[in-house]
């Protein structure tokens, strides 16, 4: 098939796991006869610096010509004074609100060979399969924001239609896994909250009877993920409680370096990203692990370009790495393999994965 597919680097280590992103790519296109047209577009901090914006109009477009666009990371210590007019992270918030994609589906499946890793005892590591689905267009995120002479607002705000259809995609998604979906708010203090419930019911009752769901309250939750993590199928949450249970998820995982991320909405562009940052303490170093970008790639294949084979076999091909203990120094103090190193050995099992297809 032919796609076109944006590549937006960003700042940090978003260059260095990108790269990785860009070498497998590649090595799809050849390997399963693809034909790939990619194009580099600015964002945050690396945008604000050329251009004084972090969403350049440029990017904008390249994003919307393309099938799909992949994110490094936005953001570092450079562009984080609070006072200043502009922050990368405005790009990020911007192309997700540009390219509609308010449903942001963040997998947890640890792999066996990682648990012995995580800080958490293995037995609770075990049978955790996962899938986050993050609100991501609204609420405190994106209502309005301002400041008073001695405090400061961020509104939250949701609408019904908001939550009806992320609340669709993510038992949709349930049908295609365990049928179990755990909705996540804050009901019993926040409004936005009590609307979310009283929306996600009725939709469960009246649209999927089949999908059974329960509602768990955000702090509660924070506590379930870490003491019985393998109970949950399909998570619904609103924006921020989703930003900050998926930081969480990741030690079920073992580190931030290996979970991925899909950002879909009703439009054909789809947004990948990692759900890491920057990561400013180790950028520039060719340490950051790779594995949640070169996953978050499987997913591109899989929900823009509809290449579940190669997805599959992707996703084989970083499990094998990671089996096999092609792991950066997040995951193992001795002999870490580099960024590159880690890409590679992902390269070289994808290989003899599409030799043998
Ligand atoms: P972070 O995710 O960048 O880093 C948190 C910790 O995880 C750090 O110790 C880092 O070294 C480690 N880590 C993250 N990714 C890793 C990887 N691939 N391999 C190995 N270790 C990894 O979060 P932070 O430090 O709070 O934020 C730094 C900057 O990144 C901020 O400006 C923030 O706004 C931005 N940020 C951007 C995105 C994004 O672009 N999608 C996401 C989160 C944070
Ligand atoms: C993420 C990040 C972003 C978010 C920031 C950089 C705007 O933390 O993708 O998880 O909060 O959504
Ligand atoms: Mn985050």
């Amino acid at each position: 098939m032919k796609a076109t597919i944006t590549l937006l680097p960003g700042d940090g280590i978003g260059p260095e796991v990108g790269a990785e992103a860009e070498k497998l790519l590649l090595a799809v296109a050849r390997q399963f006869g693809h034909e790939f047209t990619l194009q580099t577009g600015l964002i945050g901090g690396a945008a604000i610096d050329a251009t004084g914006n972090p969403l350049p109009e440029e990017t904008i477009t390249l994003c919307k010509q393309s099938d799909a666009v992949f994110l490094g990371a936005v953001g570092g210590p450079k562009w984080s004074d609070p006072n200043a007019p502009v922050r990368p992270e405005q790009g990020l918030l911007k192309l997700r609100a540009e390219l509609g994609v308010f449903a942001n589906l963040r997998p947890v499946a640890p792999h066996p060979a990682t648990a012995e890793l995580a800080p958490l005892k293995p037995h609770l590591l075990h049978g955790i399969d996962m899938l986050f689905v993050r609100e991501l267009t609204g609420g405190s995120y994106f209502g309005a924001k301002r400041r008073e002479a001695d405090a400061a607002v961020d509104e939250c705000r949701y609408t019904v239609a908001e939550i009806e259809r992320v609340t669709r995609r993510a038992a949709q998604l349930a049908r295609g896994r365990r049928r179990k979906l755990t909705h996540v708010d804050k009901a019993n203090v926040l409004e936005t909250s009590r609307l979310w419930r009283s929306t996600v019911t009725r939709i469960m009752d009246s649209e999927y009877p089949d999908v059974a769901y329960e509602h768990v309250l955000v702090d509660a939750m924070a506590m379930h993920l870490l003491t019985r993590p393998s109970h949950f199928d399909v998570v619904l949450t609103e924006n921020l409680f989703g930003d900050i249970l998926t930081d969480e998820a990741a030690v079920l995982a073992g580190s931030m370096g290996l979970l991925p991320s899909a950002s879909v909405g009703e439009g054909k562009v789809g947004l990948y990203e990692p759900i890491h940052g920057s990561a400013p303490d180790i950028a520039g170093k060719g340490i950051a692990n790779p594995y949640a970008s070169l996953l978050s790639v499987a997913l591109l294949l899989r929900h823009s370009l509809g290449l579940e084979a190669e997805a599959a076999a992707l996703e084989q091909a970083v499990s094998s790495a990671i089996s096999d203990g092609v792991l950066t120094a997040d995951l193992r103090k001795d002999h870490p393999a580099s960024t590159a190193e880690a890409g590679n050995a992902v390269l070289q099992r994808l290989s003899a994965l599409a030799k043998a297809a």
